[in-house]
């Protein structure tokens, strides 16, 4: 017998990537539900190739035999509904910022630690992070484990997608009312500057210390799924991209490490998160490694292994590791990631 899954976002970035997930995947579920806002009752939304669902309200939605709910449809929205299915039994497993920071609910990213999910008995809810945070974490979590890590230092060069729809639709619609004459104004809402042909250093709002939230995220959720002891420095950028977020990450050790031995080195080493492989895959690896050997590195737009863009793989890339000092007590190393953010999000 298969799960029941709810999929509540189901008609945005991140719960249409659920779906053609659950789908590609073939999860083993008797029945999924799509659920959004009332704007979307009954409109059709993809799952699999050839099947649709219509869309439920989620505010009018009974979660009442539910085994598994999905949720993204926004932080706001998940505070009043993820707990009303938690409470009706669901597993939630929880997508927006909501519950990340709460000390009773797991923030869990599967291959960084996979332990913390027993914790979600306390609320029934599994948080998921930021999609940035993930992007990091999964790639430093080989290296703490080779030497523990001292500090990072992340910029990171984040898609409209981060944002959702209208974001992207702005993007889209900026740049083509720059081609042809019309006001950037005209299409300025979910942007505090002009995001077409512009990079803006400003992702969620302005804290108190004037970091924005974006830069807390990653800081504090990092240090909760890795280590609170890591000392991190996050600069968080939004850039005229539509999917794939990518980060420039420098990191230091605490004691030294040696190049070779982090490139070699056969359980843990940069070789093996130069290029993060999720879940076994016949001959991904080895593809990976020889498309790297052809390229000195992975952007957005890349090809993968699997001979499709980055953009729609669920692979995390690294690229460009480079030493850059090492002394007796410390290692620094730098490398670029990038990665498609729904899709890993969604497949966490
Ligand atoms: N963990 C991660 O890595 C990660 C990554 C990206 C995003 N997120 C989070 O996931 C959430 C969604 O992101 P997104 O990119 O998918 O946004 P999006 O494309 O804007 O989609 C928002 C979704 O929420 C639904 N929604 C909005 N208000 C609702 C309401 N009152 N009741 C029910 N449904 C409502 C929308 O339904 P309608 O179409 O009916 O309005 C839509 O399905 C955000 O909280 C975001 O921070 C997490």
């Amino acid at each position: 017998m298969g799960y029941r899954i709810a999929v509540a976002g189901a008609t945005g970035n991140v719960g249409r990537e659920v779906l053609s997930i659950l789908a590609e995947r073939r999860f083993p579920a008797d029945e999924v539900i799509a659920l959004a806002s009332s704007h979307s009752i009954g409109v059709e939304v993809g799952y699999g190739e050839d099947q649709t669902l219509k869309v439920r309200e989620l505010a009018a939605f009974d979660f009442d035999g539910i085994d598994i709910v999905l949720s993204s449809p926004g932080a706001k929205v998940s505070a009043e509904h993820s707990p009303r299915a938690a409470k009706a039994g669901a597993v939630v497993i929880d997508n927006t910022s909501h519950f990340r920071m709460h000390p009773d609910v797991p923030l869990v990213v599967p291959e960084v630690n996979p332990d913390a999910v027993a914790g979600y008995r306390k609320r029934g809810i599994i948080a998921n992070p930021n999609c940035s945070t993930i992007q990091l974490v999964t790639a430093l979590k080989p290296l703490h484990d080779l030497s523990p890590i001292k500090r990072v230092v992340v910029a990171t060069y984040q898609s409209t997608s981060g944002g959702g729809k209208a974001p992207m639709d702005e993007l889209f619609n900026q740049t083509r009312g720059i081609f042809t004459n019309q006001p950037v104004q005209k299409f300025q809402e979910n942007f505090t500057k002009q995001i077409a042909f512009n990079v803006i250093p400003h992702i969620d709002v302005f804290m108190d210390d004037g970091s924005t939230k974006e830069e807390w995220k990653i800081v504090a959720e990092t240090r909760k799924i890795l280590d609170p002891d890591i000392a991190l420095t996050a600069t968080c950028v939004r850039v005229p991209v539509f999917i794939g977020h990518a980060e420039a990450v420098n990191v230091e050790f605490d004691g030294p490490v040696s190049e070779d031995a982090a490139r070699k080195g056969k359980d843990h080493g940069l070789r093996q998160i130069e290029i993060f492989v999720r879940g076994p895959g016949p001959g991904r690896e080895a593809a990976m490694e020889k498309k790297r050997a052809a390229s000195l590195c992975f952007c957005s737009l890349s090809i993968s292994s699997v001979g499709v863009p980055c953009l729609v793989s669920d692979l995390i890339f690294w690229s460009r590791p480079e030493r850059l000092a090492s002394q007796t007590s410390i290692s620094i190393f730098r490398a670029f990631t990038c990665g498609y953010r729904a899709l890993r999000c969604s497949s966490s």
